[in-house]
């Protein structure tokens, strides 16, 4: 089964239109619970059933936390899932204590158990946060919402409206549920576990209404586990103003935009279309689909505005000079069709055949199971402070969405600081090269967000010393 937007219309034509899934709410205690919990959420349209999920107070995607720069978030993980669970602030640079990786920078939290998060956001734009215990399955499930740090008042852009998009990719049967094949072999080995069903916000036919000429704020998030986004816009044009939360010192016009899972983009788009047309947010698959469609309700006043200014930069720490940068080197291998013939595993080598049959296909640097509980070891030891030219040389057939918890890093070109991001896309063959400050002392992890990838040895971290 392949749901795409345009077959669910026909499918659907006949039917009513369902009105919205309430949200389900907690009473606020303080600190706010956030409980992780099984839900059910109506990713597919009906007259398709609701799906069984597991998510952040009963939701999948969770509604969310929105809050602003400089404040401290604080937030109780109450699990009640059947088994460990943790949260994870993707993007968000905080204590090491406060990381959230089950396993590394805390105990897993336990069936019945707490733990309260707590740390200042200092960093303004669009993140998010999901599990990270056995992620590939959990944040499969559906546990993953939008964080969203506003700027403070007085800096924030000039829009009519905002709209956070949270991309999602789902393995449904056509009774609503959920295909639990989280370790599969063939998507481990391969590009990773790709849905049958795309939605944004949950939805598969997600619509915000907006009326000509309005100045939109696009939040975009790609939680998908392996699936990567080709964005485009039709009856608006858009400038990209942030990645991964962090601002670009200049807006750059949106013709296509690729978002790797895991990855962010803060977009301003002004809309276009004629009143009674629809903008759209599409990907752009052999066959695009429609990932949000804005109505545009009314005539607005269809004026041409300027390209709008750069957000305020973020606080991140300077690098120091490239060229007396620390240098390492991330070797990743395996894979399909990647000719790698073993690597270490339990401190002995391991043929490829053997590792498939842990259910390891990937290597970083030779080693496959970095964070194994018995034998975990950093990948590298920095000193805090440190700058750090890291090159990550992808020779698999199959691309890998890099992300580096902690701090962001720039992506280098040709000896030049280039995007400031927390996630880097390495095409199958290809080598990239980034560049950051080792500011905060920590275990930090790196690792491909494609999860089955991760789960399957491409799961590291790295040290900062204190
Ligand atoms: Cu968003 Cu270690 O992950
Ligand atoms: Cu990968």
């Amino acid at each position: 089964m392949t749901l795409s937007r345009r077959r669910l219309m026909t499918l659907l034509a006949a039917s009513a239109a369902l009105p919205a899934l309430p949200r389900l709410a907690r009473a606020a205690t303080d600190p706010i619970v956030i409980e992780a919990r099984p839900g059910s959420a109506q990713l597919l349209p009906a007259p398709y059933p609701a799906t069984p999920v597991w998510g952040y107070d009963g939701a999948a995607p969770g509604a969310g936390i929105r809050t602003v720069q400089g404040a401290r978030l604080e937030r109780r993980l109450l699990n009640a899932l059947p088994e460990p669970t943790s949260i994870h602030w993707h993007g968000i640079r905080l204590p090491n204590g406060m990381d959230g990786v089950a396993g590394v920078t805390q105990a897993p939290v336990q069936p019945g158990e707490t733990f309260d998060y707590a740390f200042e956001l200092p960093d303004a734009g669009t993140y998010w946060y999901h599990a990270h215990y056995s992620s590939a399955a959990q944040v499969g499930r559906g546990l993953h919402a939008p964080l969203i740090v506003e700027e403070p008042e007085g800096l924030r852009p000039d829009v009519d409206d905002e709209v956070v998009a949270l991309l999602g990719d789902w393995r449904l049967r056509e009774d609503g549920t959920q295909v639990l094949d989280f370790g599969a072999p063939h998507d481990a080995s391969h590009g990773g576990r790709f849905g049958n069903v795309v939605t944004t916000n949950g939805e598969v036919e997600a619509t915000h209404p907006v009326r000509r000429g309005d100045r939109l704020r696009l939040r975009l998030i790609n939680a998908a586990n392996a699936r990567i986004f080709d964005l485009a816009l039709q009856g608006m044009t858009g400038w990209v103003v942030a990645l991964d939360g962090m601002p670009l010192p200049a807006p750059r016009p949106l013709d296509r935009l690729v978002l790797a899972p895991a990855q962010r983009a803060d977009v301003i788009a002004d809309v276009t279309a004629g009143a009674g047309e629809e903008a759209l947010l599409i990907h752009m698959e052999r066959e695009p689909v429609v990932q949000m469609a804005f109505p545009v309700s009314t005539s607005g006043t269809a004026a041409t505005r300027p390209a709008p200014a750069p957000l305020p930069p973020n606080p991140v720490p300077a690098l120091g000079a490239l060229a007396d940068a620390r240098p390492l080197r991330l070797v990743m291998e395996g894979g399909a069709m990647g000719r790698m013939d073993g690597a270490l595993m339990g401190g002995r080598r391991a043929g490829f055949r053997e590792m498939a049959g842990a259910s390891f296909y990937w290597a970083f640097n030779g080693r496959a199971d970095w964070t194994a509980e018995d034998a975990m070891a950093p990948l590298a030891e920095l000193a805090a402070g440190e700058t750090v030219r890291l090159t990550i040389e992808n020779r698999s057939n199959w691309p890998h969405a890099m992300h580096l918890h902690g701090m962001h890093f720039h992506e280098v070109a040709d000896g030049a600081l280039g995007d400031l991001r927390d996630t880097t896309l390495v095409p199958g063959g290809e080598t990239v090269e980034v560049a950051f400050s080792a500011a905060a002392p920590g275990d930090w992890m790196l690792h491909c967000h494609m999860l089955s990838h991760a789960a399957s040895g491409m799961m590291a971290f790295l040290r900062v010393a204190a």
